[in-house]
């Protein structure tokens, strides 16, 4: 049994489509959600629906009894997402799960990025918990980049699109390149068999594809919009004032420009051929990736 945790998320969906695509029985699928109601579909297809609420510890040992693969996707819910992994790496171990795939962020060890503070303790609770392990470190989504965020449209009017990532690179990679790899690593392919053990035995995957700048992307909307757009660097305070003029709510304001600052770092690159090698194709190109963002608009 493959358990795949926050499978009403895009991610999470994602992993469960790949997994039946590459064969793998609907009813060997666990969708362990907040939500069963939003998993419907899921049920429909024969993926069996259980409640896993990270805040509601006893929803998850009985959400992961069977599994021989528990997938841990975390929610979204900055400052909260340690605990909520806690509660359930505790649980996979009441209920015996020989091992656990966390997807975090690339470079997790050394990332100055705040977000990365809680993969940090979460891989570390990992680790200690004697369960054998992957950690798939997933690179920036690509989507996020060329302007899912709901930037693109205001960028576009205006020429200029902001961000405090100087000349830093970004290894990116869509969601749906993501969820191949957490598929491909879950289904033992892509890794030559090679069994993942505990502790310093478990295996590291850094996920990330061909590397871009934020010039690069300005430069590529506008070659497919046809409208001039250029990147421009501000200090990262700057930046944080700029996106809350926007609208965009203080505190949420600050992680962006922090994330964006971390692309300056280089905290967003990594020269791993890693995803390339378990998808068995390259990232999608963020040229594809900009192409469906300006026809979504
Ligand atoms: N690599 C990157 O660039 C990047 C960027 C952003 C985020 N991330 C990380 O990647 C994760 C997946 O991304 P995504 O795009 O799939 O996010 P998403 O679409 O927002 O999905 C988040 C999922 O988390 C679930 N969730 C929230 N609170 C929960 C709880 N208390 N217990 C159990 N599940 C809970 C949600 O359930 P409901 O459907 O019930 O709401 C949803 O399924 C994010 O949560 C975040 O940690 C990565």
């Amino acid at each position: 049994m493959i358990t795949v945790t926050a499978a009403t998320g895009r991610l999470g969906r994602l992993v469960v489509a790949e997994l039946l695509q590459r064969g793998v029985p609907a009813d060997q699928i666990t969708a362990a959600v907040r939500s069963p109601q939003k998993a419907a579909d899921l049920a429909e297809l024969g993926v069996q629906v259980r409640h896993a609420d990270y805040t509601e510890p006893h929803t998850l040992a009985p959400a992961f009894a069977e599994a021989d693969q528990l997938l841990l996707i975390p929610s979204a819910e900055y400052g909260r997402r340690f605990p909520q992994m806690k509660n359930a790496v505790d649980a996979a171990r009441a209920a015996h799960v020989p091992l656990i795939a966390y997807t975090g962020f690339v470079n997790t060890p050394t990332s100055t990025l705040r977000l990365a503070d809680e993969h940090k303790q979460a891989e570390a609770y990992i680790r200690q918990s004697g369960i054998p392990f992957v950690f798939l470190r997933n690179g920036g989504y690509t989507e996020l980049y060329a302007g899912e965020l709901g930037d693109l449209a205001p960028a576009l009017d205006s020429g200029v699109m902001y961000g405090c990532g100087a000349d830093g690179k970004v290894s990116g990679a869509t969601r749906a390149d993501l969820a191949a790899a957490a598929a491909a690593a879950l289904t033992g392919q892509g890794h030559a068999g090679r069994a993942y053990g505990s502790g310093s035995d478990g295996r590291v995957y850094e996920l990330g594809g061909a590397p871009f700048t934020l010039s690069d992307v300005a430069a590529e909307i506008s070659r497919q919009s046809g409208k001039p757009l250029v990147y421009q660097d501000l200090p990262v305070d700057q930046y944080a004032r700029a996106l809350a003029a926007q609208g965009v709510p203080q505190a949420f304001a600050d992680l962006l420009a922090d994330t964006s600052l971390a692309v300056a770092h280089g905290d967003w690159f990594t020269s791993s051929t890693d995803l390339e090698q378990l998808i068995g194709r390259p990232a999608t190109a963020l040229a594809d990736v900009v192409a469906a963002q300006l026809r979504a608009l």
